[in-house]
């Protein structure tokens, strides 16, 4: 497992203090919408600078028709970063063309496709979707498995049956996760670092429970403990 790190903060230099304090350990960061649109590339270049050994994910789950994603693809795939989402629902044309569009990169970003937002209760999703979350991750898995890309955004309760269902090797990202128990906040479906480990996660993605700590450098101390032991 490798520890993401969720940059949800208000202002840059709110999150740049952050990835100051915990930039001994090269964990993963999240740029989110927020960050990307008020802050966009220089605020990666500053994440970069603060520790070359950071790798960026973009969370910008693209959605729109395949030549709009795949042109909004090559753009992130030119920022340098290493991984970077879309969502399943563009459906696999908008996977494929991705996909191909990248394939003349030496070095693209990892892609992986969001399948059902952690955020989302049973009631809620099945008014959109028409499946249980379970079943309607699982073919939005396949689907992404069979068109190249290299994994899915999940949570936790999907992730063994998503690899089962594709490889092992195939990527899990999972936000939810409280890493000892915290407050779930907005999110529905939340796990504990132990169950994302025994489920074979291999991406947790932490916020809150990071950001709002009073020592975060401790925090992800103590979750990298479980994360490194895999
Ligand atoms: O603060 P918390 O740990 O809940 O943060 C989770 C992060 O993961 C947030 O940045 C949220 O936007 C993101 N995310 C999510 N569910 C998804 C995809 C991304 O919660 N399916």
């Amino acid at each position: 497992m490798e520890l993401c790190v969720a940059l949800d903060l208000p202002s840059a230099k709110e999150n740049l203090a952050l990835a100051q304090t915990l930039k001994e350990h090269n964990i993963w960061m999240k740029v989110g919408f927020r960050a990307y649109i008020r802050d966009a590339k220089p605020f990666i270049e500053a994440l970069k600078k603060i520790n070359p050994k950071f790798k960026i994910f973009l969370d910008l789950k693209l959605y729109d028709i395949p030549n709009t994603m795949a042109d909004a693809s090559e753009e992130i795939a030119k920022l340098g970063v290493d991984m970077f989402n879309i969502h399943a629902s563009a459906g696999s044309v908008a996977m494929k063309t991705v996909m191909e569009r990248l394939s003349t990169y030496k070095k693209r970003p990892l892609v992986l496709a969001v399948t059902a937002l952690t955020s989302f209760d049973e009631k809620n999703f099945q008014t959109i979707y028409e499946k249980s979350i379970n079943e309607k991750a699982e073919q939005f898995a396949k689907m992404s498995f069979a068109n190249g890309l290299d994994g899915v955004v999940c949570s936790t309760f999907e992730s063994r049956a998503i690899k089962n269902a594709t490889s092992s090797d195939f990527l899990t990202l999972c936000p939810g996760i409280r890493p000892f128990g915290e407050d779930a906040g907005d999110q529905q479906r939340v796990a504990t670092l132990e169950l994302a480990k025994q489920e074979g996660v291999d991406y947790p993605v932490i916020g809150r429970p990071i950001y709002k700590d009073e020592n975060p450098l401790q925090k992800v101390e103590a979750i990298l403990k479980i994360t490194k032991n895999n």
